[in-house]
This record gives C-alpha cells, sequence and structure tokens, in this order.
C-alpha cells in the first residue's frame, strides 16, 4: 500500500513543503529512505522504527521504502521523524490516508515514541498556511511558535500514540492558543536599564540618541571605565517598538536557530554582545547544518562589539559585505542560504592597550604600539560607522552631581518622531532609516544651499575626507535635521554631523 503525508523543510528562513511517500510491499523486510538526505534524515530510519515498536506497533515484515520529495532540495535535521512514522502507519493500514491530506506534520521521535522540539518550527508553519494548509501537528514544546500563525490551527502532541489518536479523530485536542496582543503588553517588556542611570555624558548620550534615529552605526572610543559598555547596554531602551511584522521575522530566525525557549515570539528589540572570542561562523552563521549567526540574532536591533580591536581581524572583516547589504549570504556546496541582518553595529574600544593614551600622565605605549593597536580596525571598517565618539572618563565631581537625568522614555519619545518622518519620506521605497540611503538618494534627499555645501567643502578639504565619509556626512547631518524636525538641512546640522566624523582623524589621522 502507498500512502503520503506533509512536512517541510528549512531554506534560509522559509520553510518549504516536502512531501513524504511511504509505500509498504512484498520483498525482503528492508526499510529504504531516498530523497537527497543529510545524515541526521537518513538516521531517521532507526529512530522510526524503534518508536514504532516501543508504541505498540508491529509491523509485519515487508519491504518499505519512503521517498521525500521534491528531490532537489537537501533534507536536514530530525524534524522528519514524525511524518516518516505517520506516512508508514497509514501504509500499513492503521491510519486513514484521507486524514494526512490537509495536514502539515513535523517532529523529532525519541526512541521510546516521545516527541521531541524541533528548530525552525515558526517558519514552517507560516509557509504551509501561505501554502494554504490550515492543521499542523508539531512537537508539544513548539506550540506556541506555530500558534501566532494567523489562520492556522496548531496541535501540539508530546507522543506518537498523541499524534496517531489526533489523526484518527479520537480523544480531545484543541489548538494551542496564544494572546498576541498580551505579548506586546509594554509592562511585561519593560527594560531593566535606563539612560537615567548615566550621569552626564551629555555629548555620548546626544551622540547614541541620533544613531538610533538614523540606524547609524556608532563606535565609541574612551579610556577604561568611562562608562562605554553601560552606555551601548541601554541602547535598547530608547529604540522604538517592535511591530508585529518585525517582530515575526526576528522570530523566525530565532525559530531556526533553536532559541525561542517556548517563547511564542520575540518582542523585544534583539541586543547580542558576543564575547571577542568568536568564531567567524558564530558571528556570521553557517556550519555544517547552516544556523542564523550573531549578526542576524541582531536583525532589526543591536550587535554590541565591545573591545573591537581584540577580536580577531578575519573575524570582523567579515562584517562589512552584511553591513552594506543587510543580509548574508552562505554559500555551500549544495545550496546557498540567505538570513537577514538589519543591525545596528555598536562598537566600544580603547585607544590603545593600556587604555589610556592620549593622556601622557597614564599612557606608557610607544606610538609606534598606539598606532598597531588602532591599525587592527582597517580603514574599510572604520569606514562603516557614521559616527564616532570619544566617551571622556567623569571626574568625581560630575559623577556626585544630584541632577536628575533624562530618562529613556523621554528620549525616545524624539527618536519616535524622527523615525516618523523617514518613514513617511521614503514611504514605498523600500528605505526605512536615514542610513540606508544610496549615493543617489543622498542627491535627492539631503539637498545643501550654498552655504552648507561651502561648509562642506571646507570641511572636506581641510580634513582630506574620501567620497565614503562625504556621504556619510550627508546621512547624519539628514537624520540630525529630522530630529530637530526641520526639512532643510541647516549649517548646525551640518557642522555637527563633521564632529562625529573628526574623531576618528584624531586618533587613526596622520
Ligand atoms: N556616567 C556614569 N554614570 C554613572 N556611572 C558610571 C558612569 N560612567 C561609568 N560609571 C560606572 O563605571 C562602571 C564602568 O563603566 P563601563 O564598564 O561602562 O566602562 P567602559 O568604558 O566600558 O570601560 P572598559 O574600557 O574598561 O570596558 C560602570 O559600571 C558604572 O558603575
Ligand atoms: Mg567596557
Ligand atoms: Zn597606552
Amino acid at each position: 500500500m502507498f500512502s503520503k503525508a506533509y512536512s517541510a523543510a528549512i531554506h534560509g528562513i522559509d520553510g518549504l513543503i516536502v512531501s513524504v511517500e511511504a509505500d509498504v510491499s512484498d520483498g525482503l523486510p528492508i526499510f529504504d529512505m531516498v530523497g537527497y538526505l543529510g545524515s541526521e534524515v537518513k538516521e531517521a530510519r532507526e529512530r522510526v522504527r524503534i518508536a514504532l515498536k516501543n508504541s505498540g506497533y508491529m509491523l509485519p515484515a515487508k519491504r518499505i521504502t519512503v521517498n521525500l520529495s521534491p528531490a532537489d532540495i537537501r533534507k536536514e535535521g530530525t524534524a522528519f521523524d514524525l511524518p516518516v512514522a505517520i506516512a508508514i502507519l497509514a501504509a500499513f493500514g492503521h491510519l486513514p490516508e484521507e486524514c494526512l491530506k490537509d495536514i502539515l506534520i513535523i517532529g523529532e521521535l525519541s526512541l521510546n515514541g516521545n516527541i521531541n522540539k524541533v528548530n525552525g518550527v515558526l517558519p514552517i508553519v507560516y509557509s504551509a498556511k501561505q501554502q494554504g494548509f490550515t492543521k499542523c501537528i508539531v512537537p508539544k514544546e513548539n506550540a506556541r511558535e506555530g500558534a501566532v500563525v494567523v489562520g492556522m490551527q496548531t496541535f501540539g502532541v508530546a507522543s506518537l500514540t498523541e499524534a496517531v489518536e489526533l489523526l484518527s479523530g479520537k480523544g480531545e485536542y484543541t489548538p494551542e492558543f496564544v494572546d498576541i496582543k498580551q505579548l506586546f503588553r509594554r509592562d511585561d517588556l519593560e527594560e531593566t536599564m535606563d539612560f537615567s542611570e548615566v550621569a552626564g555624558q551629555k555629548a555620548a548620550k546626544r551622540a547614541i540618541e541620533i544613531a538610533v534615529s538614523g540606524m547609524h552605526n556608532i563606535l565609541m572610543i574612551g579610556p577604561p571605565g568611562s562608562g562605554k559598555t553601560m552606555l551601548a547596554k541601554r541602547i535598547p531602551s530608547i529604540m522604538p517598538d517592535l511591530s508585529f511584522d518585525e517582530s515575526m521575522e526576528i522570530s523566525k530566525i530565532y525559530s531556526i536557530a533553536g532559541l525561542m525557549d517556548q517563547q511564542a515570539l520575540i518582542a523585544k528589540r534583539p541586543y547580542r554582545s558576543p564575547h571577542h572570542t568568536i568564531t567567524t561562523t558564530a558571528l556570521v552563521g553557517g556550519g555544517m547544518n547552516p544556523k542564523p549567526g550573531e549578526i542576524s540574532l541582531a536583525h532589526l536591533g543591536v550587535l554590541f562589539l565591545d573591545e573591537l580591536p581584540e577580536f580577531q581581524k578575519n573575524t570582523i572583516e567579515v562584517l562589512r559585505q552584511p553591513l552594506e547589504d543587510k543580509s548574508i549570504t552562505i554559500a555551500r556546496l549544495n545550496a546557498s542560504y540567505r538570513y537577514p541582518a538589519g543591525f545596528m553595529l555598536v562598537a566600544a574600544m580603547n585607544p590603545c592597550s593600556c587604555g589610556f593614551f592620549p593622556d601622557r600622565n597614564r599612557c606608557n605605549c610607544s606610538i609606534n604600539l598606539v598606532k598597531r593597536y588602532l591599525n587592527r580596525i582597517s580603514q574599510p571598517l572604520l569606514d562603516r560607522f557614521d559616527i564616532c565618539i570619544e566617551a571622556l572618563q567623569m571626574n568625581y565631581k560630575e559623577l556626585q552631581i544630584q541632577e536628575k537625568q533624562e530618562s529613556s522614555a523621554d528620549i525616545r519619545k524624539r527618536v519616535d518622531i524622527a523615525r516618523k518622518i523617514q518613514m513617511e519620506r521614503y514611504e514605498g521605497q523600500n528605505i526605512y532609516f536615514n542610513s540606508q540611503l544610496s549615493p543617489r538618494t543622498i542627491k535627492k534627499y539631503c539637498k545643501l544651499d550654498t552655504k552648507e555645501q561651502s561648509l562642506l567643502e571646507q570641511a572636506f578639504i581641510k580634513m582630506n575626507l574620501s567620497a565614503r565619509a562625504y556621504h556619510r556626512i550627508l546621512k547624519v547631518a539628514r537624520t540630525i535635521a529630522d530630529l530637530d524636525q526641520s526639512d532643510k538641512i541647516a549649517t548646525k546640522h551640518i557642522s555637527e554631523a563633521i564632529c562625529y566624523r573628526s574623531m576618528d582623524q584624531k586618533y587613526w589621522g596622520e
């Protein structure tokens, strides 16, 4: 007898429907699986055979063939165990074939017949809905992920026996329910860290506000203890709330990485701060069984690289391409995958290995040593920071001042306004932030009058700027003007933007 069940494979961050066909015939009692299978899928044979036996199904000695199609996509992972077992049961007549017609099935089997969680449930269920499925069976632990897909009934099951009962209409099973509104309630998401805890540092806070408003990459340079890490940790607290669509996009990535942890959706902006010992693969993604890296886990949020020069040089250099493209393509022998990587890069560093350059009372590093330290950051990477600021050490007096500091909520209000202006200006153009402007769109949206033009020209000559730096100044000036709710980019906006470019001249210039 023959039967067919539906399942799905992951490709990049999308699910692709896979049909699982089982055929039972007379002949030598062997169990064969075909269809361009990765090693974990090949091992499904053993898990399925033993799980079926331990769930009480004695299969007659027949020849079993299972085929996963389409044949041109490679199937990886353990999520095919359950659909394979179900298709075999149907082929042996333990289940009516019609009950498999319009339901998608995924899950890993334990030898005792229990169902274990798998990665990628959200993108699979999401794609299944788009393909017209309205019902799916997933591991109990992943049920909340599937339940956020509107129009899909997601059933969570804990064992093979439960899955069979559900399919044959025995027992009471209700689809998982998640209250999506509740997930986005601000009180439940309240940030624990707030800018009001940071004393002084007015200039740094202002630069961060601009950076967040236009999604500009920012580099902070300064001596130990000047509060760089403290400032960076508070950046998510001034970022705009996530929309449902954004949350869905981020959650798909976390689902594939296996980081959902029984949450239904990721409702907070990501903040990732990998240690400087991180490998290139963990940072950008990839590996044998491809997974998104930190740059994708930081999508629509912040990637914070603390102690930037301490990272392996080749590891941070790979960031250059995703920083431009907002995504990463991982090419492998048999396929290539694309993961989103639209993060805001925040980096912090000391100016030398002791940390106190150019304070000659405290820093004994030779000029050569300082240069070598700074040169761990290449010019092209440095060019990708629109804003570069110095974090200065606070003195005792400044830390003692009891002046009330502005809260993150107050700063966020201004950021929200600047973001709204950008959204309206770029509507329908696939541009969301000023930092995404290309040289062509800069011409259109960052027009300068003669006075502003000549100011920028002087700076260009005096500071010996590159073409890239010139464009970055214009984009930052656009954001500063937006924060000011000014259509026109005025002299003060240009000169402030130039300031954020002059810090790298101070350290890296001749
Ligand atoms: N502006 C400030 N207001 C309040 N506390 C501060 C401020 N600056 C620094 N601190 C205190 O100093 C500690 C050290 O700051 P932080 O770790 O952010 O410094 P850093 O610049 O990252 O130093 P390093 O270069 O050593 O990593 C903070 O945890 C905080 O307690
Ligand atoms: Mg630090
Ligand atoms: Zn030094």
